[in-house]
């Protein structure tokens, strides 16, 4: 297979540094963060509906909170499935919603063969453009993101909880938290080149597509290596839905480097709880549809030793969807002997620059 493949895109063809190394079953592979944008097709899906370490909290949480209750199920997907697992749980009504034209019309012709068909209402669009009534008493939503965030959970569940919930209505998830340790990208695709995984370059025409222009999108890492960290993880960003719920955050945390080797960013993932009391599911150490996304701080690797700190300030506002966040990170290395080496990335839901830094220029090679 050639490392270098072509998509193309109206208006532009790029050129793509692909992976020429097998599929396998656990091999470290690079990805686009696709979950924060319109692209959902069959495969997506089923990657979903197979995450047994994601659908058995989602399960435990209705079946604790659906019975006797309406529901309302954010982005159900072309299988309804909150809606109708939460029906099953016992909900007395469920109110189905999703955006993407196909999956919603999958839905619908699902929707008949269902056990209770006339106990769910399916609509099409966004949640916070539509209304209904009565109000829910149990929201479920499964647009949660690698990068926790990144799917517009704060903004759709902060509008849902105003206007789609009862007062006092609850939300499903309970909570969901980032978290982020240093890395060297290199050192999370061992013997393998830094290119992303044949399978991943429609997702990146979607994408790109989607937008209209390419734009230096997240990076989504699977089976990373777990001794490929260089720090502990520590929280980057928080989400409380039944709670003090922001759609904007800022938080600087100081990520302590645990053993030596070479710095050029972070590696992200996801704790979630959908019941405040569970062991949360977390997206490094266990087998689920969330990935890790890598974002990059530094333009070359930068040497470290256990003593040295990264600090790091993490901050997300919507994007001009008014949905989505942007997120920015700065990145101060400060070493043991007093040296400071600075780095940052902006890192936008769409648009931006596209080949802004070292990493997607090797990415996409000019020409
Ligand atoms: C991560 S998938 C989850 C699908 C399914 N609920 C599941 O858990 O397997 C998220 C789905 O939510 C939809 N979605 C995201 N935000 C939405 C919103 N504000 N209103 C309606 N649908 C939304 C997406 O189009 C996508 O189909």
């Amino acid at each position: 297979m050639r490392d270098i493949q072509h998509i193309e895109i109206p208006g532009h063809t790029l050129s793509v540094r692909v992976d020429p190394g097998p599929e396998r079953e656990g091999r470290p592979a690079l990805w686009p963060s696709v979950g924060e944008y319109p692209i959902y097709d069959p495969f997506l899906y089923t990657t979903m509906t197979t995450d047994d370490e994601r659908n058995h909290r989602f399960r435990a949480a209705l079946a604790h909170l659906a019975p006797d209750r309406r529901i309302l199920d954010i982005g159900t997907g072309q299988d309804l499935l909150w809606a109708r697992e939460g029906v099953q749980a016992g909900a007395r009504h469920a109110v189905a919603i999703e955006v993407i034209e196909d999956a919603f019309h999958k839905a619908a012709a699902n929707l008949p063969a269902l056990e209770s068909p006339d106990r769910i209402t399916l609509l099409l669009g966004e949640s916070t453009r539509l209304r209904f009534a009565p109000r829910a008493d149990v929201c479920v939503a499964e647009i949660i993101g690698s990068l926790a965030g990144a799917e517009g959970a704060a903004a759709v569940l902060a509008d849902a909880r105003t206007r789609l919930l009862e007062p006092g209505g609850l939300v499903i998830p309970h909570r969901a938290v980032t978290l982020a340790a240093a890395v060297r990208l290199s050192d999370l695709l061992p013997e393998q080149p830094v290119a992303f995984a044949e399978a991943a370059l429609p997702y990146l025409r979607s994408i790109f597509g989607w937008h209209g222009s390419p734009f230096d999108v997240r990076l989504r890492v699977e089976n990373p290596p777990a001794d490929a960290l260089l720090s502990e993880g520590a929280p980057i960003e928080v989400l409380d839905f039944n709670g003090d719920l922001q759609t904007q955050q800022r938080t600087t945390t100081h990520l302590a480097i645990t053993r030596s080797g070479l710095v050029d960013g972070v590696l992200t993932w996801l704790n979630l709880w959908c019941l405040p009391d569970e062991e949360p599911l977390d997206a490094l150490s266990m087998k689920t549809n969330w990935a890790t996304i890598y974002l990059p701080l530094f333009d070359s690797p930068v040497p470290v030793e256990p003593g040295d700190v990264l600090e790091l300030t993490f901050a997300a506002a919507l994007s001009d969807d008014r949905v989505h966040p942007d997120y920015q990170l700065q990145a101060v290395l400060r070493t043991a002997d007093g040296q400071q080496r600075r780095g940052s990335l902006i890192s936008p839901h769409h648009g931006g620059a596209f080949r802004s830094h070292s990493l997607y220029r090797d990415l996409f090679p000019a020409g």
